[in-house]
Order: C-alpha cells, then structure tokens, then sequence
C-alpha cells in the first residue's frame, strides 16, 4: 500500500493538529445552535470521527451517501443518493462533513437537497479544497487544508476503495491510476 504513495502530503500530526483546531472554532460558533453533522460516506468518515470528538457542544450525527466517480478518479457530474438521512431536519443546523471539495458538484447538490428538508442553516466542513478543479461556484465555510490538482489519498480517502486507513494524507503515484 504504501509502495503506491508518491509523498506524503499531510501528516498524521497535522491532520490531528487541524482538527482539534476546526473543532474548537465550530464549538464556538454552534455554542447556541442546534448542530447536526452530516457526514459524506465513505470518504469523511475518518475525518468525522475525529472531528466530532473535537467539538464540546451537544452535536446530532447522520450520514449520506452519494456517488458520482465510479472507480475512476474525474467525476461524472451526476450525483446519485444511495443513502438518505435518517433524521428529521426542521429546525437543525446542518454541517455537512466532507472529505474533499474538489468540482464542487457533489456539495452544491447535498446543499439544496438538505434545504429543501427544512434545515434552519447548512455549512460545509471540508478537510480538504482543491479548489483549482471547481465547476460550480461553491466555497467551504472550514476547510484544513488546501490541496494541488494531484490525485491524494488516506485519512478516508480511496482510490477505488483502496488507502482510506492509511493514518496521513498522500499524493498516489500517477502509474497506479494510469494502468
Ligand atoms: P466533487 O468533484 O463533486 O467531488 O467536489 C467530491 C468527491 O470526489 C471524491 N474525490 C477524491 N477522492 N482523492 C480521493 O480519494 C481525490 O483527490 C479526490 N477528489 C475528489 C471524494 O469522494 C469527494 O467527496
Ligand atoms: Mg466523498
């Protein structure tokens, strides 16, 4: 697994360093909120668990999951719902937790699907932005870390299922997509 890593991009301690920081800030900002996080399966999973763990403030959890990539590594542009929320969102304020914000095309859809559920405000927590592959004009309101145009992985993130428990976030070497 590790063979197929170009560099690693971000460390565990970073990563752990991040977090801790992003969680503090949403404690702060939802102190008088009614914050449910939503988690992006199955890519922000890690992420999630971690951060979640990071905030002090009564917090609700649910997960979606979507797809539009397939195995490749560009999406599709059409975002499929495989798994909807579980919980009523009247009233909630929606965090939606999310690997990587990389078209855009995945977010902007969840955005105004979860609105038109009721939701009082919805947010975007990213780990990651890449934000030189946007189609749609859509920005993180937290993000960790801003990413280049290189195909990364670990932290939760795969390659067709592949590396989302390696403990860092890595650049994949070209040639394991490429083949
Ligand atoms: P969009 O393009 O809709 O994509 O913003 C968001 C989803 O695409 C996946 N994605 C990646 N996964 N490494 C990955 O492992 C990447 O560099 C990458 N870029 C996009 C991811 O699932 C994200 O939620
Ligand atoms: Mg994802």
């Amino acid at each position: 697994m590790q063979d197929d890593i170009q560099s690693v991009l971000i460390s565990e301690q970073q990563l752990a360093d991040a977090v801790k920081k992003l969680g503090e800030q949403i404690s702060r900002d939802y102190a008088d909120r009614n914050l449910m996080m939503v988690s992006v399966l199955k890519g922000s999973v890690v992420f999630m668990a971690d951060l979640m763990r990071a905030i002090s403030v009564p917090a609700s959890i649910d997960f979606m999951s979507v797809t539009s990539y397939g195995k490749g590594v560009k999406t599709s542009g059409v975002v499929r719902i495989i798994k909807d929320l579980d919980e009523e969102l009247d009233g909630r304020d929606i965090l939606i937790v999310e690997d990587i914000l990389d078209s855009g095309m995945t977010l902007s859809y969840l955005k105004e699907h979860i609105m038109a559920k009721g939701a009082r405000s919805i947010r975007i927590a990213t780990l990651l932005d890449k934000p030189e592959r946007r189609r749609v004009d859509i920005h993180p309101d937290y993000s960790c870390f801003s990413v280049p145009d290189e195909f990364v992985v670990g932290y939760g993130l795969d390659y067709a299922e592949k590396y989302r428990n390696l403990p860092y976030v890595g650049i994949l070497k070209p040639c394991v997509y490429e083949k």
